[in-house]
C-alpha cells in the first residue's frame, strides 16, 4: 500500500530506479544515490550501461565523478538494462526522450515503453515519476497502462508527472535551486515525492491539480524561450538592413526595470526542448480545431535562421570576390558541451553545402566516431563537409570564412588570435560576441549589425 511506501521512504528504505541514463536521468540517480537512497539506474542502451558500469563519464558527466565514484564504492548506485526484481514496493523515475510526433511516431513512445518495462517488476505501492517533457494527455495514457495491470491509482500505486526544467551548463540555476512544477495523483504520493525531491532540489515543489496543468506548463515554458528567440533573430533581421546593432538594442531595451527579459541573437534555437516542446502545444491544439499561429511562425522563424546567415555570409563573400571555402565553428547548440542534437550548426552546414560551398567544421567537443550520431540527430543523409581536429594556422589555408555558430571557452582565444591577427578575410560572428578591433583586416560581421 501507499501509506508503508510513504513510511519506508522517510528513511530511504524504497529502493528507487531511474529509467533512461541520459543528460537527465544520470545526474538524477547519482545526486539521489549520493544523497543515501539505493538507486539503479536502468537504461535499454546496452553500451551507456556497460561504460558507466566500467565507471566512464562523457565529457559533460566529468563534474559529476567525484560524488559518482562515491557511490560507485559504497554500492549505493547500480546499473542494468532491465529493472529489478524487488518484493518490497519501488519508485520509478521516468527520464527517456520524447520525440517529436510524426505520422508513424508517437512522442509517448519510450515512455510507454519505460513505464510498461517497470509494470513488469512492480507490486503494490509502487511509484512512478515521469520526469521526461510530455505531450498533453501522456499522463493520463500511462494511468491506463498502470491501471490495465491490476492497480488502482491513488490506493495501492501512485503517479506524478515532474517535469524535469534543468539547463545543463547553467552554473547558476543547478538541480538543487531550481524549483519544480509537480502533479501527484493524490496526497500519499505527494509526501512520498516530497522525501524523494527533499535530496534533489530541498522539495521545492509548486503542486498543480491537474496533470495537464503540468503538461501544459513545461510545453509553455520552452515555447516562451522559442517565441523569445525567433522574436530577437527576427529584429536582428531588421538590424542588419538598417545599420545598426542588435545587441545595442536589447541591452538598452533591458535597462527596462519591468515588463521586458532580454533574449540574444544565434543561429536559432537546438537540442531536445526548445524546438520540440512547443510542437506539444501545437499537436494539442490541432487535434482540438485550433491554431496555435505564434508557435507556428517562431518554428518558421527558427528553421530559417541557418538559411538566412547562409545568405548573408555568402553575399559578404560574393562581394569581396572570395572563394567558396569555409569553417562552421562549434556545432553543438549549446556552449561548452558535446551534446549536439538538432543542431543549427549541422543546419547551417546543409545550407553552405547547398550554395556549393567548400565546407570544413570544426567543434573541439566533435567526436569522429560519433559521426553517424550526428548525423542521425541533425536529419543528415551524409556528411557533406570535412571534420578538423584543429584551428591552426594551416586549416586556414584559402579559407575565405569562419562562421562562428556556437562560442565555447576553449576556441574563445583562438577565434580572437584569428581575427587580431587577421588570419582570414571574413568572420561571421552568429551570436555577435566578438568585439570589432579596427586594426584588424579581417571583415568581422555579426548577425544583427
Ligand atoms: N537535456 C535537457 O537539457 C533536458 C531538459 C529538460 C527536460 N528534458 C527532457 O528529459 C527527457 C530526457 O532527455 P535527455 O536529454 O536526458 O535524453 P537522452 O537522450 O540524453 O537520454 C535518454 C536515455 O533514455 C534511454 N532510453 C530510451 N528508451 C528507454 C527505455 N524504454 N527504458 C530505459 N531507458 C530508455 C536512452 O537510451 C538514453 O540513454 C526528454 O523528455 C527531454 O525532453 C531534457
Amino acid at each position: 500500500m501507499l501509506s508503508e511506501t510513504l513510511s519506508d521512504s522517510q528513511n530511504k528504505k524504497t529502493m528507487i530506479e531511474v529509467l533512461g541514463l541520459g543528460y537527465i536521468g544520470l545526474p538524477l540517480a547519482i545526486r539521489l544515490a549520493a544523497t543515501g537512497w539505493k538507486v539503479t539506474g536502468m537504461d535499454i542502451n546496452q553500451d551507456r550501461v556497460r561504460r558507466l558500469e566500467r565507471n566512464n563519464l562523457m565529457e559533460s558527466e566529468l563534474h559529476l565523478k567525484k560524488e559518482f565514484l562515491e557511490c560507485r564504492n559504497n554500492k549505493s548506485l547500480s546499473f542494468s538494462t532491465e529493472p529489478q526484481k524487488s518484493t518490497n514496493s519501488k519508485i520509478g523515475i521516468i527520464c527517456v526522450p520524447t520525440p517529436i510526433p510524426k505520422s508513424d511516431v508517437k512522442s509517448d513512445v519510450f515512455v510507454r515503453a519505460a513505464v510498461e518495462k517497470f509494470l513488469d517488476t512492480s507490486n503494490e505501492g509502487c511509484v512512478i515519476i515521469i520526469e521526461s517533457s510530455i505531450e498533453v494527455g501522456t499522463t493520463d495514457e500511462m494511468k491506463k497502462i498502470i491501471e490495465s495491470k491490476g492497480f488502482v491509482i491513488g490506493e495501492n500505486f501512485g503517479l506524478a508527472f515532474c517535469p524535469e526544467r534543468i539547463d545543463p551548463q547553467n552554473k547558476k540555476w543547478r538541480l538543487e535551486n531550481i524549483p519544480r512544477v509537480i502533479y501527484c495523483s493524490d496526497d500519499t504520493t505527494f509526501e512520498i515525492t516530497q522525501n524523494v525531491y527533499s535530496n534533489v532540489n530541498n522539495s521545492n515543489l509548486i503542486r498543480v491539480e491537474s496533470a495537464r496543468v503540468a503538461e501544459v506548463v513545461k510545453s509553455f515554458e520552452n515555447t516562451f524561450r522559442l517565441v523569445n528567440i525567433s522574436l530577437v533573430n527576427e529584429l536582428a533581421m531588421l538590424c542588419d538592413k538598417l545599420g545598426i546593432n542588435v545587441t545595442d538594442v536589447i541591452d538598452a531595451a533591458a535597462t527596462k526595470p519591468f515588463g521586458f527579459v532580454p533574449f540574444y541573437t544565434g543561429a536559432g534555437a537546438g537540442g531536445h526542448c526548445i524546438p520540440k516542446d512547443p510542437r506539444f502545444l501545437l499537436e494539442s491544439s490541432k487535434k482540438l480545431g485550433l491554431e496555435f499561429k505564434t508557435i507556428e511562425k517562431a518554428l518558421e522563424i527558427n528553421s530559417f535562421m541557418p538559411r538566412y546567415i547562409a545568405q548573408s555570409v555568402d553575399k559578404i563573400l560574393t562581394e569581396q570576390n572570395l572563394k567558396k571555402s569555409l569553417i562552421v565553428c562549434g556545432l553543438s547548440y549549446k556552449p561548452n558541451m558535446e551534446d549536439m542534437r538538432d543542431s543549427p550548426g549541422f543546419k547551417i552546414v546543409n545550407e553552405f553545402s547547398k550554395l556549393a560551398y567548400d565546407v570544413a567544421v570544426y567543434d573541439p567537443f566533435f567526436k569522429n566516431e560519433l559521426l553517424d550520431k550526428y548525423l542521425y540527430e541533425n536529419n543528415l543523409e551524409k556528411a557533406d563537409f570535412h571534420v578538423l581536429t584543429d584551428l591552426d594556422n594551416s586549416a586556414l589555408d584559402n579559407i575565405s570564412c569562419i562562421c562562428v555558430v556556437q562560442h565555447h571557452t576553449q576556441t574563445q582565444l583562438r577565434l580572437d588570435e584569428i581575427y587580431k591577427k587577421s588570419l582570414v578575410p571574413v568572420l561571421y560572428d552568429c551570436q555577435s560576441k566578438m568585439i570589432k578591433d579596427p586594426k584588424s583586416k579581417t571583415i568581422l560581421k555579426s548577425l544583427g549589425s
